[in-house]
């Protein structure tokens, strides 16, 4: 039996280069979502492709329709164990804008100490992913420093387009399944309940995009001589934006709540034990009430709830000065979060009806090219890598972790199920004030160094 003592003494000895590669990965701007940074995605893959292989495992960046994918697999010549771990990851990131939102530029790391003493590290993507990637990939040095192996056998699938969807990820699942299934896939991409307490996520919400395109008159109006008689697209779309909550912020749409389930009651009581704070979840975004459904507590409305948001809104005009027209054309970008076993054709389907059936006589609308929409995920709390993922945690934070509800999505786990038949294991060390997608996006130098302490531990405890 390996004794995983001197492994997590290699990563706290070698603790300030692991933040040095971090760091330099971090300087790469791979924005998935804006083809203008196309070769930066490829050039932040190279990198972790070159790192990986200069770690001992066969790494190569492979192409795609889209930008390429990373795979490595560390065979583990010692390894004691037949056990075989998929860890995924993503190292595209969100766009950096508002920049001048931003205290230190988002690509050029910085590293700070908070008044209460604890060291951040703030760029786009300092957490989501790559310093949450980064953790397992120098879990995975110290090991082999330590020992000449890994405990287990290790496979590594990293991507560049999580961002924008993952468009190339199915297609790449499905061409490579052989090479990738393994008995359990690692995905370090969710949060800890707090700086002090870890957690393991067990559902994450579905998500579905959808665009809208109003249509009244033929061209642009002059609003004096046709306004009061003409349609305006914009009217016309903010009512039927309305129309979707109604005053309990319950979702109108029809067939919209089919496969939502109520929480079960042991879970209910599961999360009132962990003396969630409303008030200071609220108050930390500047607000004092949820809009959410009514008699739903919070926890429930963003870890067991559907959700239909507006995005975003555009249409006439918006430019300096006063312009008095009625515009031709009126658009909303909308997304729905998923829960249960709701269908995201089957909603789609009924949203469109509900705007079609909402349309004044001559007017029209049009929808965008349909991206597939995700179903949510529910991961079983009972499985043995799960209790033995806990277990780990336990161990390094003397704490017990929590198993969380997520209210974002990870598509990939649920393909991950449906293509590869493999569960997934959602451990992160990211903190509720991290500002992922958020301008100073940060992860905290504790969450980097835990969250390396934390994979050792697991990853020991996987193989045996
Ligand atoms: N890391 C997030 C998911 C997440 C959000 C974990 C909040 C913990 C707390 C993930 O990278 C993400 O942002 N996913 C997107 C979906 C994707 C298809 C654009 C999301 O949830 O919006
Ligand atoms: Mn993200």
């Amino acid at each position: 039996m390996s004794d995983v003592n001197p492994v997590l003494a290699a990563a706290d000895a070698g603790l300030e280069a692991s933040i040095a590669r971090w760091l330099d990965l971090l300087k790469i701007p791979s924005v998935s979502t804006d083809p203008a940074y196309a070769g930066e995605c490829t050039r932040a893959g190279q990198w972790l492709t070159d790192m990986l292989n200069g770690l001992g495992f066969d790494a190569s960046l492979r192409k795609t329709a889209g930008h390429p994918m990373v795979v490595a697999h560390y065979a583990g010549a010692n390894a004691v164990s037949s056990r075989h771990v998929l860890f995924y990851g993503h190292y595209d990131v969100q766009p950096a804008d508002p920049l001048e939102e931003w205290k230190t530029p988002p690509f050029e790391p910085s590293r700070q100490t908070g008044p209460d003493g604890m060291e951040q590290v703030y760029a786009r993507g300092a957490a989501d992913d790559k310093g949450q990637l980064m953790t397992f990939l120098e879990a995975s040095r110290a090991w082999i420093d330590t020992t000449g192996d890994l405990p287990l056998k290790v496979t590594v699938l990293l991507e560049g387009e999580e961002e924008s969807g993952s468009p190339s990820l199915e297609p790449f699942l499905k061409a490579n399944k052989r090479e990738l299934v393994s008995d359990v896939a690692l995905v370090c991409d969710t949060n800890m309940w707090d700086a002090k307490t870890p957690a393991i996520t067990t559902r994450l919400r579905g998500l579905l995009h959808d665009e809208v395109t109003v249509t009244g008159p033929s061209i642009d109006l002059h609003s004096g001589y046709y306004g009061g008689a003409a349609a305006n697209p914009i009217r016309i779309l903010s009512d039927i934006v309305s129309d979707i909550h109604d005053r309990n912020g319950r979702i109108t749409i029809p067939g919209f709540y089919d496969g939502v389930k109520a929480v079960p009651k042991a879970t209910r009581e599961q999360w009132g034990k962990l003396k969630f704070s409303e008030r200071k979840f609220l108050g930390e975004i500047g607000l004092k009430e949820s809009a959410g459904e009514r008699r739903f507590s919070i926890l429930e409305q963003t870890w067991a709830r559907p959700t239909a948001e507006v995005n975003g809104i555009y249409g006439g005009y918006t430019g300096v000065g006063t312009k008095t027209v009625i515009p031709s054309k009126a658009s909303a970008k909308i997304s729905f979060r998923l829960v249960g076993t709701q269908d995201p054709d089957k909603i789609r389907k009924a949203f469109r009806k509900f705007v079609k059936d909402r349309l004044p006589k001559g007017c029209s609308v049009a929808f965008s090219e349909a991206s597939e929409g995700s179903p949510a995920i529910e991961i079983s709390e009972h499985s043995e890598d799960l209790q033995s993922a806990a277990a780990a945690l336990k161990q390094e934070f003397r704490k017990a972790p929590v198993m969380m509800g997520c209210g974002g999505s990870i598509p990939i786990v649920r393909s991950f199920k449906d293509l590869l038949g493999m569960d997934s294991l959602l451990v992160g060390f990211g903190l509720a004030n991290d500002a992922i997608h958020s301008p100073n996006e940060k992860y905290d130098v504790n969450s980097f160094h835990k969250g390396i302490r934390s994979w050792i531990r697991i990853m020991d405890g996987l193989a045996r």
